[in-house]
């Protein structure tokens, strides 16, 4: 990333081919597509993989249900799959399906070889099977009788039969040493920690087989034709199977080990304990980093077929666009924390970064250049500290998007982007260049300047916004005469290669502003600064009042929590370690009767940046968090998504 072999292979889940796609799994291949289309525009040689999961007792149930066979009821619904990643942009390498014969060759080769060397055996067992997650259970795995899967809950059947077994269990120090030594392996960090929280308990072996008494929808055993491969042991072999893997050598050297297994949390474990352990018994190498993303909720609620609240991502994108879609994804997830979907929230970041910054900054610089240039780039003059400044956030903003991808923080990176858009709209207001346009030769040398910035700013910033908006960013590119091919990182990191005289092209608004029902706060008459709406001063101040220059003394900043721990000896505090902007602050706070530790880790709030330290209960606190008082609890005072940590409360 760009990874020191010098190549990118991403992977999404395969998904079950059963479902209704929906905007989570549409979430994750469009980040796998932006994560891939970033490496290429770096130009890292990049293999993206997608596919569908399509064996196992549900795909049994419902092709019975319809009265067709199981492959032809996956025939028909991988299309719901292929069709929607067609529509929505994704420029995945390949597809795999694992009814294909490439895969279910390999994944019974692999068993052949495991069974042989004695990593599989044959026992009886008993357990407690979920039919819903098509799961074993031990006794003691399960919550109040009941599956423990979170979100499930489902009564499970006690089951007695004979079944094969993976030995995972014996790999068990090796796999938490492994993930000690590496820390990039499971991202983010908290999830690692999941991971290894789990291993504290004895890993038991995994059953990777079904009777086909009971389903017989799967891969053969090649050992035992009775049974069939566990969904899971063979699901998770698509990731070297669609690569060559026992059949093309050289492809599959080419390629693995994987660098970023994407999933979601609902999958942590079958990724950082199955898959591992099974490499490690084929005596294959690690992938690089597996990085599990948060949950899109639907305002504040799961996304479920039961609750009926399932974002339909084909007709969001249908509606609204494809590229504004995926960049309200992107811009609106903090990687690794959960997210939340209102068309709202949708309506609002759309008009604010694409209609209003985005699609005014190309139009005033179209209109301008059309009607004073004979629409081709005007050559700039010499750069003095206003345009200086321009050029240097755009830089900033530029080199800070390839960090976001390798930090994995995209959000980062586009909230840089379109800080660089809103400094040039804003360096527009500084120049005024529609009122240099009648003052004589030097002015016009300056208005030429000032235009030739501005579309420079563009040039740099729609070229790192195409992986996310590949179609609106090349109609853009072609309107500056600058979309020749896909954009490449070593001409965009570069000032000044948009060539003068460069004709421009006419189009029609880029992202047409969403009319709400009520007119949208930013259309009302804007405010001055300091929050007065005019110069005239009330005569009399309300008793208690303070000026905005009293408030203005307080520092105000968002932060993000990274760690919190129980303070010894004291039961309402906690110790926590907030980064604000560059920095990490320890804040000793008195909620631990609101909050368990592990519920704070990401949540964005509000310090008092200023405060003078203070050391409470013998603890070092630089600085104190906003909190509501809410009964005998407290609320912390957060901040909708959107604001980086260390931005100016105001
Ligand atoms: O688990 N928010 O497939 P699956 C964000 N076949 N992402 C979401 C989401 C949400 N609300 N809901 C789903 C399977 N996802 C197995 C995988 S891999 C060898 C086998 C995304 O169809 C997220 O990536 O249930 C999650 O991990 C995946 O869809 C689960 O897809
Ligand atoms: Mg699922």
């Amino acid at each position: 990333m760009p990874d020191p072999n010098g190549r990118f292979y991403v992977t999404t889940p395969i998904y079950y081919v059963n479902d209704q796609p929906h905007i989570g799994h549409a979430y994750t291949t469009i980040l796998a597509d932006v994560l891939a289309r970033y490496h290429r525009l770096l130009g890292v040689p990049t293999h993206f993989l997608t596919g569908t999961d399509e064996h196992g007792q549900k795909v049994q149930q419902a092709a019975n249900k319809r009265g067709v066979s199981p492959q032809e009821h996956v025939d028909t619904y991988v299309t719901r799959f292929t069709d929607l990643w067609a529509h929505l942009g994704i420029t995945n390498d390949d597809f795999i399906r694992t009814t294909e014969p490439r895969h279910t060759e390999i994944v019974q080769k692999v068993l052949v070889e495991l069974y042989a060397r004695d990593e599989i055996y044959r026992a009886e067992y008993d357990g407690w099977y979920c039919v819903t997650c098509e799961r074993f259970y031990t006794e003691k795995d399960l919550a109040d009788g009941m599956c423990p899967e979170p979100g499930c809950h489902k009564p499970v059947e006690k089951i007695t039969e004979t079944n094969y077994f993976f030995r995972m269990s014996k790999y068990q120090d090796w796999l938490i040493q492994y993930i000690e030594e590496h820390p990039q392996f499971i991202q983010p960090d908290f999830r690692r920690n999941e991971t290894l929280g789990f291993l504290r308990q004895p890993l038991t072996d995994l059953c990777i087989s079904r009777p086909k008494t009971r389903m017989s929808w799967g891969i053969e055993l090649p050992f035992d034709n009775d049974f069939v491969t566990y969904v899971w042991f063979d699901a998770l072999l698509n990731y070297v199977s669609a690569i060559g893997y026992g059949a093309d050598d050289a492809r599959f050297e080419q390629w693995w080990p994987a660098s970023m297994h994407l999933i979601g949390k609902d999958i942590l474990t079958t990724h950082t304990v199955y898959w591992p352990t099974m490499l490690h018994a084929m005596g294959l190498a690690m992938p690089e980093t597996i990085f599990a993303h948060g949950w899109w909720l639907v305002g504040r609620d799961k996304m479920s077929k039961s609750a009926g609240n399932v974002v339909d991502p084909m007709a969001l994108a249908e509606t609204y666009g494809i590229d504004a879609f995926r960049y309200f994804l992107m811009a609106e997830m903090v990687l690794g924390q959960d997210a939340s979907f209102t068309l709202e929230g949708f309506v609002r970041r759309y008009n604010a970064d694409l209609a209003n910054d985005l699609g005014n900054l190309l139009s005033r610089v179209v209109r301008m250049t059309v009607s004073h240039f004979d629409a081709k780039i005007p050559p700039p003059g010499a750069l003095a500290t206003e345009e200086k400044h321009l050029q240097e956030i755009t830089l900033a903003a530029v080199a800070g998007m390839r960090d976001a991808v390798v930090r994995m923080r995209v959000d980062q990176g586009l909230a840089g982007l379109a800080g660089a858009i809103r400094e040039a709209n804003r360096y527009l207001e500084l120049r005024q260049p529609w009122s240099l346009a009648k003052q004589g030769p030097e002015a016009r040398v300056l208005m030429g300047t000032t235009l030739y910035c501005a579309a420079e700013t563009l040039r740099m910033v729609s070229g790192m916004l195409y992986p996310v908006m590949p179609e609106k960013m090349t109609s853009l590119r072609t309107v500056l005469g600058c979309a020749d091919g896909e954009p490449d990182y070593t001409r965009l990191r570069h000032w000044g290669e948009l060539a003068p005289g460069t004709p421009l092209q006419s189009m029609g608004p880029l992202f047409p502003r969403i009319q709400t029902e009520k007119p949208a706060g930013g259309e009302s008459k804007p405010k001055t600064k300091s929050g007065a709406t005019s110069g005239k001063k009330p005569s009399v101040q309300p008793e208690g009042t303070i000026s905005y220059d009293t408030f203005s003394t307080l520092d105000l900043r968002v932060g993000c929590i990274e760690k919190a721990a129980p303070v010894e000896g004291a039961d309402k505090l906690l110790c926590l370690q907030v980064r604000v902007g560059e920095e990490t602050r320890q804040i000793v706070a008195g909620i631990a009767k609101s909050y368990a530790p592990s519920d704070l880790i990401g949540k964005q709030v509000i310090v008092v940046a200023n405060l003078a330290p203070a050391r409470i209960r013998g603890v070092e606190s630089q600085g104190m968090l906003l909190a509501a008082d809410a009964g005998d609890q407290l609320r912390l005072v957060t901040v909708e998504s959107g604001a980086e940590s260390g931005a100016k409360v105001r």
